[in-house]
């Protein structure tokens, strides 16, 4: 069934069949490399709840599934320390690969500090995954192991991604329009 796009938005920039059909290929592809071994998704709330939902229940092996949830305070003063867990894992993660499932990667001051972060922990290994990517953006030397689709620089949402908290509810992801978030 069709929706009608939000005024907010200037136009669709991937559907929901589009969207799934990556999704499972990269479950299936998540499935065959770390088949045997000891697996948790690691979602980052709150941005990566609908990737990650459908990325589970697309994979094929037995997974732990945990959730990490940061604070960015902004790339002003990088050196560390500009971004702040407000709220760990629960599970052991010792001896496990952890996969950190992400929305989007944009400077990759996120990914780059959760990994360091996670590792910290003495995990089998850390691994990436994540829906989207703005390669363009990048501050931070990392890039995610496994991308979903690597988009141009405009803001996104739907799918888990806001604006101010607003929709994420969206089964699609869409362009936002720029006077929404300049005004
Ligand atoms: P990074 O730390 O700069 O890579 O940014 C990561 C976080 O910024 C993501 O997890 C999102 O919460 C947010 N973000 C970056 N770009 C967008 C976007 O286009 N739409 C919504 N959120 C975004």
């Amino acid at each position: 069934m069709g929706r009608i796009l939000l005024p907010e938005l200037e136009r669709v920039l991937l559907d929901e069949s589009t969207i799934k059909q990556r999704v499972r290929e990269l479950a299936e592809e998540l499935s065959l490399d770390f088949k045997g071994k000891d697996v948790v998704l690691v979602g980052v709330l709150k941005g990566s709840f609908c990737f990650l939902a459908d990325l589970a229940r697309g994979m094929s092996i037995p997974l732990g599934i945990d959730f990490v949830a940061c604070s960015s305070y902004g790339l002003e003063s990088v050196s560390g320390g500009n971004l702040s867990i407000t709220k760990d894992i629960s599970g052991v993660v010792q001896g496990r690969e952890l996969i950190i499932v992400e929305d989007i990667v944009d400077t990759g001051l996120t990914l780059r500090e959760l990994t360091d972060f996670l590792s910290s922990k003495q995990p089998a290994g850390v691994h990436t995954v994540t829906l989207l990517d703005k390669p363009s953006r990048r501050r931070m030397i990392i890039d995610p192991d496994y991308v979903g689709f690597s988009i141009p620089d405009e803001f996104v949402v739907g799918y888990g991604l806001d604006y101010a908290e607003r929709f994420r509810e969206l089964p699609y992801i869409g362009v936002l329009r720029k006077e929404v978030y300049l005004r």
